[in-house]
C-alpha cells in the first residue's frame, strides 16, 4: 500500500488567485489547487491564447470598449510575454491555475491597469474553447503534412516494386500472388481517407466560440465576426451555449486518430511479420531495429512494435473523452478541463508514429528472391487454373473449382508446384486440358492477368503509383 502524504492545509491568502479571488477570504487548500490546476499541460496553448487575446483586444478597441492607449499597451505586453515564453524565461506559477490566468496575470504585472481590462466581454469558457480549436487546427495541419509524407514514402516504394511478386494472403494463408507495390498502395488509400477525415473535422471545428462569454453572450457591443475573421475561423459559432459546451470537435479528432492509428498498427504488424525469420520478406537496417542483450542474432523491430502499441493509448484517449463528456449538463463544467491531455497525447503519439513509419518505409529492403519464392508456394496460381478451365474449356466455375482442387491435391501428393506438374497428371483428372494451360500457371502470368481496374497487375500498379506521386507532389498535396 502506497501512502501519499497530502497537504490539506489551507494556503495563506497570498496564494489566492487574484483573478477570481474577490469573494474568497482564504486561498484554496493545496490539494484543491493541485486538482484544479491545468497549467502543467495547458501551457501548450500559449501561442493560441495570445493570438485569441490579440484578436479580442483589437476588436474591443475597434468598437470603443478599450481605449487606443490600453490596446497598444496590451499588444506590446503580449509581444513581450510571447518573447518570455519563447525564450524560457516565463515563470509558470501553478497558483495561477491555467494558461489563461498565467498570461493575464503576467500582462497586468507588466502593463498595469490596462491588463485588467482585457477580460471584458470574455470568459475563460469561450477563451479555452477558442484556444483549443486553434491549437487543434494547427495540429491537424501538421498531421496532414506528415501523413502526406508517409503516403509519398509508400508510393515511392510502390513504384519501385510495381512488379515485385509477393504472396497475397487471406486468413494469413497464401491466396493469390500480388505485387509488393500493390500491397503498399493499399495503405496509401487508407491514409488518404485519414487525411480526408482530418479535413472534414477541421472544417467543422473552424468556427469561433470567442464572444460567447460564460455561456449566454454579453451585453457589450462586441463584433464576433471580426474576431472570428482575425483568427482565421470561417464564422462565429451561432449559439453561445453550444460554443462553450461543445467538445465534439475534439472527439472527432480523437476518433479520426483512433482509426488512423489502426491503419498504422496494421502496417506495423505486417512489417513485424515480414521481418521475422520464417517470413524474411523484408529487412530493416540497424537504424530501425535494436539488438537483444542476450541473443546476439536478434534484430528486433521495436519501432514497428511501438507504433502497434501506441494504438492502445490512442484508442483509449477517445474512450476517455467520450466518457468525460457523457451526461455533462450544458454549459461549461470543470470536467471539460480533462479534454486536453488525451488530445495532446494522441497528437503526439500519432505524429511520432507517422515519423517513425515514414522512416521505416524508406528503410525497409524487400528480399526479392524470398518474396518470389514465397509467392509461388501454396499453389498460389490455383485460381488462374480454375479461371482457365472456365475460359478455355467453358466449364462452370464451380466445376472448374472442383477439378482444380483435385489437381492441387495431386500436386501436393507429388510435392511439386502447379507449374511443374506434368501435363499428363492434369489430363488424368480432366482429359481436355492441353499445353496452353502452362502459360497461366506461372507467377508472372498470373500477376499480369489481373489487370482489372484496381487489380494487382504490374502495369495497373505502376499507373496507380504514378497517379499518386503526381497528386502527392509537395505543391499539389491537399
Ligand atoms: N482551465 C479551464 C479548462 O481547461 C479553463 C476554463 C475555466 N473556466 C471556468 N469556468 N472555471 O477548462
Amino acid at each position: 500500500m502506497i501512502s501519499v502524504k497530502q497537504d490539506v492545509s489551507t494556503n495563506p491568502t497570498s496564494a489566492r488567485n487574484a483573478q477570481w479571488g474577490g469573494r474568497f477570504a482564504a486561498g484554496p487548500a493545496a490539494i484543491m489547487r493541485d486538482i484544479n490546476a491545468s497549467l502543467g499541460f495547458d501551457r501548450r496553448l500559449w501561442r493560441h491564447d495570445i493570438a485569441g487575446s490579440r484578436a479580442h483586444a483589437t476588436m474591443l478597441a475597434h468598437v470603443g470598449i478599450l481605449s487606443e492607449l490600453d490596446h497598444e499597451a496590451i499588444q506590446s505586453g503580449l509581444d513581450a510575454i510571447a518573447a518570455e515564453i519563447e525564450s524560457g524565461q516565463f515563470v509558470f506559477d501553478p497558483v495561477l491555475e491555467d494558461i489563461h490566468m498565467a498570461i493575464e496575470s503576467r500582462l497586468t504585472t507588466r502593463i498595469g491597469e490596462a491588463g485588467r481590462r482585457l477580460h471584458t466581454a470574455r470568459s475563460r469558457n469561450d477563451q479555452v474553447a477558442t484556444d483549443f480549436r486553434l491549437w487543434l487546427r494547427d495540429a491537424i495541419d501538421g498531421l496532414t503534412t506528415q501523413t502526406h509524407a508517409l503516403m509519398r514514402a509508400l508510393t515511392t516504394r510502390a513504384a519501385e516494386h510495381a512488379a515485385t511478386p509477393m504472396p497475397g494472403f487471406t486468413h494469413l494463408q497464401t491466396a493469390q500472388p500480388i505485387t509488393f507495390g500493390h500491397h503498399l498502395l493499399a495503405y496509401v488509400e487508407m491514409l488518404a481517407r485519414d487525411v480526408g477525415r482530418l479535413a472534414d473535422g477541421r472544417a467543422r471545428l473552424n468556427e469561433s466560440p470567442l464572444g460567447a462569454a460564460a455561456l449566454a453572450g454579453t451585453g457589450f457591443p462586441i463584433d464576433r465576426t471580426a474576431t472570428a475573421a482575425a483568427l482565421g475561423f470561417a464564422r462565429p459559432m451561432a449559439n453561445s451555449i453550444d460554443a462553450v459546451s461543445a467538445r465534439d470537435f475534439a472527439l472527432e479528432f480523437l476518433a479520426t486518430a483512433a482509426i488512423a492509428a489502426i491503419h498504422l498498427s496494421r502496417l506495423a504488424e505486417e512489417i513485424i511479420l515480414w521481418c521475422s525469420a520464417p517470413f524474411s520478406f523484408v529487412t530493416l537496417s540497424d537504424a530501425f531495429t535494436t539488438g537483444s542483450s542476450i541473443m546476439p542474432q536478434k534484430r528486433n523491430p521495436d519501432a514497428a512494435e511501438l507504433i502497434r502499441a501506441k494504438t492502445g493509448r490512442i484508442s483509449g484517449n477517445l474512450l476517455a473523452l467520450l466518457t468525460v463528456m457523457k451526461g455533462l449538463p450544458l454549459a461549461y463544467a470543470k470536467d471539460m478541463q480533462e479534454d486536453k491531455e488525451p488530445v495532446f497525447d494522441t497528437a503526439d503519439a500519432w505524429s511520432l508514429s507517422l515519423a517513425a513509419m515514414e522512416g521505416m518505409v524508406h528503410d525497409m529492403q524487400p528480399n526479392l528472391s524470398r518474396l518470389r519464392e514465397a509467392a509461388s508456394q501454396g499453389f498460389s496460381t490455383a485460381t488462374d487454373l480454375a479461371d482457365w478451365l472456365v475460359r478455355t474449356l467453358h466449364l462452370a466455375f464451380r466445376d472448374a473449382h472442383h477439378i482444380t482442387g483435385r489437381i492441387v491435391a495431386r500436386a501436393e501428393a507429388l510435392n511439386c508446384p502447379l507449374e511443374a506438374l506434368p501435363l499428363a497428371e492434369m489430363q488424368a483428372i480432366h482429359p481436355d486440358i492441353d499445353a496452353r494451360v502452362l502459360s497461366v500457371l506461372s507467377l508472372d502470368a498470373s500477376l499480369a492477368s489481373r489487370a482489372s481496374y484496381g487489380g494487382t497487375a504490374p502495369n495497373q500498379v505502376a499507373a496507380q503509383a504514378a497517379a499518386w506521386l503526381a497528386r502527392l507532389a509537395p505543391d499539389h498535396a491537399k
